[in-house]
This record gives C-alpha cells, structure tokens and sequence, in this order.
C-alpha cells in the first residue's frame, strides 16, 4: 500500500507532539508542516528538516502534493481548516474537540461522507491501553452493572481564552464516558464558574443522566492545586479506577461492594463488602502514536475510525448542552444525541 502524504497544521503547543508521532508511523510521511507564527515554523523546520514549512493551508494545498491534513490549530479554526481540506479531497484528523458547534460538526461528517473521506477527531483516551482495558473489564461483567461514574481532569493552567474549560479539557472525559458506558445521555445539568475572564468557566462540575438510571459526573479545572487525571466507575459487584497520573499502575479494580439485605442472616439492611485490590499490568503503548498510525490506517483502507466524525459530533453535542445548562443557571437540558 502506498505510504499516505500528511501535511501537519499547526505547531504550538500540541501540534509538535502530533507531528513527532506522525512521523514515526511507518506507512505515513511528513510532506509539510504549516505554522502561521515564524517562531513556530522555525521549530518546526529545526525538528524536522525534510518537511516543507509553510505559513498557510492555502500554500500547502497549492504547492505540497499530500493525501491528508492533521490539524492541531486552536479549536475555533478546526471547522474552517478542516472544511477547507475535505473541500480539496483530503483525508482530516482534527484534534478535539472537532469543532465548536455541532451544525459545524455535521458539515464536515456530510463533507466527508460526500468525498468519500476519512474524518477523525483526536479523541486520544480512546486509544490509551488502560482505558481499553476498563471499556473490556464493563464488557465483561466482572464490575457488574455500572451504577455512577465521576471524573476529573484537573491542573493549574493551560488557561485559554477562546473556549472554557470545559470545552478545553473535557471532550477527554466525555468521550471516555461514552465509550465506556456504551450508552447516550439523555439528559445533562451543569454549573461553573468564570473567575479569570468574563463568560469564560474555569471549574466546570456537569452531570450527565442515562436512560438506563446511569449517572456520570464530570469535574475540570483550570484553577486547581492538584494535578489529576482520574475516572472512577462504581459497579454493582466492583469498582474500577483509572489514574493517569500514575506512572504505570493506571487501573486498580476493588472487590468492594454492598451485598443487598438478603444475603444477610443478622437482620441489618446492608453488608459492606471489602475484597481485593487488584492492579493488572497493562502493557504500555504511547496512545498519540497508536492514534496516528489507525488515522493512517483509515486512509488507507477506508475503514471508519474509532473515533470518526460521529463521535466528534456527538461529544460536540455534550458540550453545547452543558453550555446550554451553565446558561440556564444550571438547569437540566434534555439531550438525543447523533445514532
Ligand atoms: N489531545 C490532547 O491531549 C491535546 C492537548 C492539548 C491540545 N490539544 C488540542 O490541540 C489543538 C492546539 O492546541 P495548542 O494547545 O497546541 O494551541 P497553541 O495555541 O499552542 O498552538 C496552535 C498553533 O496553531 C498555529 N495557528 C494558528 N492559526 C493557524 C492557521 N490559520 N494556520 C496554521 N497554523 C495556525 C499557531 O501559530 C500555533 O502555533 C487544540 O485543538 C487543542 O484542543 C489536544
């Protein structure tokens, strides 16, 4: 199979690790990388010397013979960069969250589908071995029904201006959530606060409501003393917990549980239940770089990304519905999200 052509946007913060991966995935090569900042480019062309650098997707549309775009531009350019690059026939991996709007998200699902090209969002804990691991452990029963779900992603910076925290940090939380659970909220309530800029929330707490009873909550923070990086699903047998700040111990499962009122002899309503703590080892494998190599996988043979368009959309449309929720003072705002 012929190596796919990549050009790379946007090479800031994220984007060199984008591009480091980029360029390691075998039947990938790195034609061009495009920065409109000089300082960037000039990083970019010392990090990469036999790409091409460019200061604009227009440039690199004209002069640069590539097959698909990464782009790892501010969240407010995705839809006009990625449109722009369906719109000339390429193949689109756009960071999360995919677009800022979920009429947005949908032009470009519809663009791509017209085109017949591949469009992924950078979901990237959906590629982490740890969180595969928790999505079979639910699989397979061994935690029981899931009963609630919280997670947190919480730090001291990277405060952004154009999106709030929760558009900045969660798109992770929510698409772990949801491909975890397997299951689309049918209903979502959150509150937050703004404390360094006008109308732009820092600390986001949202609650997302399952039909199946299921609730998840979603803490972020860009005004918090603690680093973390933490899911906890509570089953009805067991309880699970994925920690990413840990070095390699991620996932660490708990027999504990409350057993019901008839498997006691002695009258009381409930019997608490504490088992073993158990850490599997799970292989490591870098998540950004698996991520790439199925973007460059997809391409290739046309299969639908684990994390396509769709899933874009329908994480695009939990955000908007916790935007909608802040707004109303935190009122619950009914949800159906893309099938
Ligand atoms: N997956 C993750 O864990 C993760 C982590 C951080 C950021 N991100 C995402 O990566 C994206 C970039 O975030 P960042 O923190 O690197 O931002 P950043 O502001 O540090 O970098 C953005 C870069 O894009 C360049 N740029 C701006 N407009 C451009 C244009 N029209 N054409 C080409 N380049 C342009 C800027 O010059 C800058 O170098 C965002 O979508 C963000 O959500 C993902």
């Amino acid at each position: 199979m012929n190596a796919v052509r990549i050009g790379a946007i946007g090479y800031g913060y994220w984007g060199p690790n984008v591009v480091r991966s980029v360029s390691r995935v075998p039947d990938a090569e790195l034609v061009a990388i495009c920065d409109a900042s000089e300082a960037n480019r000039a990083k970019a062309a010392t990090a990469h010397p036999s790409a091409a650098i460019v200061d604009s997707l227009d440039t690199m549309l004209g002069e640069h013979d590539i097959d698909a775009v990464v782009i790892a531009a501010p969240a407010p350019l995705h839809h006009s960069l990625a449109r722009q690059a369906l719109e000339a026939g390429k193949h689109c991996f756009v960071e999360k969250p995919l677009t800022l709007t979920s009429a947005d998200a949908r032009e470009l699902l519809r663009l791509a589908a017209q085109r017949n090209l591949t469009l992924m969002v950078g979901h990237l804990m959906e590629y982490h071995a740890s969180i595969e691991y928790l999505r079979d452990l639910v699989a397979s029963g061994e935690l029981g029904e899931i009963l609630y779900v919280y997670a947190q992603r919480l730090n001291l910076g990277k405060v952004r201006t154009a999106e709030n925290a929760f558009w900045s940090l969660a798109p992770h939380d929510v698409s772990m959530v949801l491909f975890l659970l397997g299951e689309a909220p049918d209903r979502v309530s959150a509150n937050g606060a703004s404390y360094l800029h006008e109308d732009v929330q820092d600390v986001v707490f949202a609650n997302l409501h399952f039909p199946s009873g299921k609730t998840a909550n979603i803490h972020v923070s860009w005004l918090d003393p603690h680093k973390t990086r933490r899911i906890t699903l509570v089953g009805s047998k067991k309880m699970a917990v994925f920690d990413d700040m840990e070095a390699t111990d991620k996932v660490w499962i708990y027999d504990k549980g409350v057993a019901p009122a008839d498997a006691l002899a002695y009258g009381e309503d409930l019997m608490l239940r504490f088992g073993d703590i158990r850490v599997p080892h799970i292989p490591a494998k870098e998540p950004l770089l698996v991520e790439m190599k199925h973007f460059v996988e997809c391409c290739q043979t046309g299969a639908t990304p684990r994390s396509d368009g769709l899933d874009g959309l329908r994480v695009v449309q939990v955000l908007e519905a916790v935007d909608a929720s802040m707004r109303a003072g935190g009122a619950p705002v009914d949800i159906s999200l893309e099938a």
